[in-house]
């Protein structure tokens, strides 16, 4: 291979695209739509990553031989299936797949059907009846989830019925997730430390990164609002031997058979969140594209070629090995914009340190100006890659560098990794 066009603008394509740069598969790589840090390494075109047919002829256009699909609204809307038709191979499942990710009414029947363990729930259209569930509800905290994509944000943790009710009516009645929050889950609430599982599937085979913990919260010690994810850190050792063996008995396999029986060809990742509960290991969702930041950790670990996996998944030609890891640690940590994950500033200019072997700075929400200098565009900014032979030393080279990274409003959690470095002391 080839020429590559990869597909997206955060922190997750910044990293496929590094790690594109570094596979002798790949002789040239395109982005679309990028951003400013992607721009400095290759071509950007300006795209919209759900315009299909201006993907599909920038592709035939810039002679592509391999797509890879980076976030999940292409997926939901057959970005995949569009490429396979014109005989081009592209990473990410097919639309049908990729309900898992835009539906999560669709997954949890999928769930409950074939009997994978994940949080009770019930699914609802209408405010009244609702509240009337919420109201006869014994136990709080509730979880409320917009059913469709809401990047991250359309998840409310309510610890009351007067807080619920306010979570259901700006959903049903006050639509602030659009279409997506036209249909919701009242979920219990899972106690416990939360992992994130990545799989690449292809035919009822999958290869296994190691498990990796995001914070998806935005304040310190897990406080405040969901985010898209403020900081991970791989491998999560929270996620010990013997239960990854139980999430590949009892989550893994019964997935992949179920997808089977659904009559899912599912090729691609599939990220699966997990709540490591005292009863076990739950499905908290699944996506169905890399973690963004988990990707870029994870590849920051791989010795194997990732992009080598990609393509032979897509190809079908993807055989179930063990990836091959540095012995290390990597932890990366998010700088957002001041506000986020409600309203921010967005035109700062940004001055960045340069890179160390042991660091480096991804980028996310960010663009090049009329002159060519790199300004913030988007909520979470920058992702500060550390790696190091323990959780602290990877945690350490990620500070030292993300400490010197200037912009105005500049905003990161200072705890990432807490719960593990706290076990390791
Ligand atoms: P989701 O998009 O469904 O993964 O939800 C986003 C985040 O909300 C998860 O990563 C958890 O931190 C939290 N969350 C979702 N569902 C639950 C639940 N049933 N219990 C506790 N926390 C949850
Ligand atoms: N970091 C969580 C996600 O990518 O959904």
């Amino acid at each position: 291979m080839k020429n590559v066009l990869i597909i997206g603008s955060g922190g997750r394509e910044h990293a496929i695209v590094r790690a594109c740069q570094s596979s002798p598969l790949v002789k040239s790589v395109i982005v679309a739509p990028g951003n400013g840090g992607i721009a400095k390494d290759c071509v950007c075109h300006d795209v919209a990553v759900d315009n299909i047919d201006a993907m599909v002829e920038l592709a035939k256009s810039a002679s592509i031989d391999f797509v890879i699909v980076g976030p999940e609204a292409p997926l939901s809307l057959g970005m995949v299936d569009a490429f396979e038709a014109i005989g081009i191979p592209a990473y990410g499942p097919r639309k049908l797949g990729a309900q898992l990710e835009a539906s999560k009414a669709f997954t949890k029947d999928f769930l409950f059907k074939y009997r994978i363990p994940t949080a009770d729930s019930q699914t609802f259209t209408d405010y009244d009846i609702a509240c009337a569930s919420l109201k006869q509800r014994e136990h709080y905290p509730v979880v409320i989830k917009a059913s469709g994509l809401a990047a991250g944000k359309g998840v409310i943790i309510a610890e009351d019925f007067k807080k619920a009710k306010h979570a259901v009516r700006a959903m049903l009645k006050e639509n602030i997730f659009g279409e997506s929050g036209k249909t919701i889950l009242v979920e219990d609430f899972l106690e416990g430390e939360e992992a994130s599982i990545t799989l690449v599937c292809c035919n009822g085979k999958f290869v296994m990164f190691p498990a990796s913990q995001d914070h998806k919260r935005i304040g310190e010690a897990d406080t405040g609002a969901n985010t898209g994810g403020m900081g991970a850190y791989a491998p999560a050792d929270c996620v010990t031997e013997k239960l990854n063996d139980d999430i590949i008995r009892t989550i893994v396999h019964p997935t992949l058979a179920g997808l089977k029986s659904e009559g899912i060809d599912y090729r691609g990742t599939l990220y699966i969140g997990i709540m490591l509960t005292a009863t076990g290991p739950k499905v908290l969702e699944f996506n169905v594209r890399f973690g963004d930041p988990e990707t870029q950790v994870l590849l920051a670990l791989l010795k194997t070629d990732p992009i080598r996996l990609m393509y032979d998944c897509a190809t079908g030609q993807l055989e179930p090995t063990q990836v091959e890891l540095k012995k290390a640690y990597a932890m990366v940590v998010v700088l957002a914009a001041k506000g986020y994950p409600d309203k921010f500033s967005k035109g700062d200019s940004i001055k960045l340190p340069e890179n160390t072997e042991n660091a480096w700075v991804i980028h996310a929400g960010t663009k090049l100006n009329k002159k060519e200098e790199i300004v913030t565009a988007g909520g979470r900014v920058l992702g500060v890659v550390g790696i190091g032979q323990t959780l602290l030393e990877a945690s350490e080279h990620a500070y030292f560098l993300a400490k010197k990274v200037k912009f105005d409003s500049k905003y990161y959690r200072r705890d990432i990794g807490w719960r593990q470095l706290k076990r390791n002391q």
